[in-house]
């Protein structure tokens, strides 16, 4: 018996091997410092999770219909309303079970075997297994420094293919919180658009952005057919509720609703009955509140990094990751992490997670974590860099 030839290829998610190691080394009763995950450390706002109470107390919890119910669909077009002053038909909203699941329709929906999907090297990473899963292939595009590790038009053009079918971004991105600026963004969606290719623009971290000038911009208000993704995650602190969402074009409606049916039937049902909650001014000002939070400790980490003396050649603009280059030190990504972990008890993610480019020199910290850890994972990062 064997298991399939994808199955075999999918590449190991060191982000969670490292939350393994880190799990195992907690109960053996040693104190770690987990800088590794990507997730906020604050749960879902209060209200949401009343509402998640009540709607288990009260409630059948029957399947939903695939796209999500119509109370949350019109919730979701109405804060890109509130949010962006754009008017969205809540028909072209479609909830999902977490951004990943939304991902994983758009591929399905949109890739054919031999179909290039364009995306930045580094980028997140399960998005190469997304397409792949559906017979795509990845252009992976090599970015440095000097374009904020994202794709920019002049990047684009140039690793353009006749077969490139989309192009995928997250902006701002996982792993270093950069985003692309919406000039360049509104650009590069332009020139996809004009080569009659797909725009996949993962928002998912886009409410946990400075934005140019004050509040963060969806692409959908430059481009209105892009495919948008994004979650109840992270800025909403919902990661274990698995609810995401995304906006798609019209014509685009039925053929996911007809996939959604026969992939996992709905989202959760309790979990879109509370997620109504979120959108209650209460609810968005604590949000606004973490997002606040968040900040304060992105200065402190990078503070902390330049004290001691490891780079970062692109401070983030939002999510909460850093990218360290961490080259000077003469090790590997991967030996460094290894060896932080082992020595001084810090999970911290190495850069070959996010592709290959450069992916040695590079170690992701996720600075969603209480204040008090991040003090003294930064003290430990010192102890250990000072000893190389
Ligand atoms: C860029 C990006 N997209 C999508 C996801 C998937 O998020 P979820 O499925 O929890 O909504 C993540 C998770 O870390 C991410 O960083």
């Amino acid at each position: 018996m064997q298991y399939s030839q994808r199955a075999q290829s999918v590449a190991p998610f060191y982000a969670m091997a490292f939350g393994e190691q880190a799990a195992s080394l907690e109960a053996q009763g040693r104190s770690v410092i987990r800088f590794n995950i990507g997730e906020p450390d604050f749960g879902a706002p209060p209200a949401v999770q009343a509402a998640m109470q009540q709607a288990i107390a009260t409630n059948d919890l029957p399947y939903t219909g695939a796209l999500g119910t119509p109370q949350l669909r019109a919730a979701i077009a109405d804060f890109y309303r509130t949010q962006h002053g754009l008017t969205i038909s809540p028909a072209r909203v479609i909830v999902t079970a977490g951004a990943s699941a939304a991902l994983l329709l758009v591929c399905a929906a949109l890739v054919d075997n031999g179909d290039e999907v364009m995306m930045g090297d580094p980028s997140y990473p399960c998005n190469r297994q997304f397409v792949t899963t559906f017979g795509g292939d990845i252009n992976l595009v090599p970015t440095n420094a000097d374009s904020h590790f994202q794709l920019t038009t002049s990047l684009i053009k140039q690793h353009w293919q006749p077969h490139t079918k989309a192009l995928m971004i997250a902006t701002p991105s996982n792993p270093t919180g950069t985003a692309v600026s919406l000039s360049e963004l509104a650009a590069m969606c332009e020139f996809a658009k004009a080569q009659g290719a797909w725009r996949i623009i993962d928002e998912i971290y886009l409410n946990l952005s400075d934005g140019e000038q004050g509040a963060p911009q969806t692409a959908l208000a430059h481009d209105d057919d892009a495919i948008i993704i994004n979650s109840f995650s992270k800025y909403f602190g919902m990661t274990g509720w698995r609810l995401g969402w995304m906006v798609v074009p019209q014509s685009m409606v039925e053929v996911i609703e007809r996939l959604a049916q026969n992939l996992y039937i709905c989202p959760s049902t309790p979990a879109q009955i509370a997620a109504l909650a979120c959108f209650t001014p209460d609810s968005l000002a604590i949000c606004e509140a973490r997002k606040a939070s968040l900040l304060k400790r992105r200065k402190r980490v990078l503070d902390g990094l330049y004290d001691i003396g490891l780079k970062v050649p692109v401070a983030p603009n939002g999510a909460f990751y850093v990218y360290i280059d961490i080259s000077d030190t003469g090790l590997t990504a991967m030996t460094f992490c290894q060896r932080l972990l082992d020595e001084q008890g810090v999970a911290l993610t190495p850069g070959n997670d996010f592709g290959v480019t450069d992916a040695d020199k590079y170690v992701r910290l996720s600075y969603a974590t209480a204040e008090s850890a991040l003090t003294e994972g930064l003290s430990r990062i010192g102890m250990f860099v000072n000893t190389l």
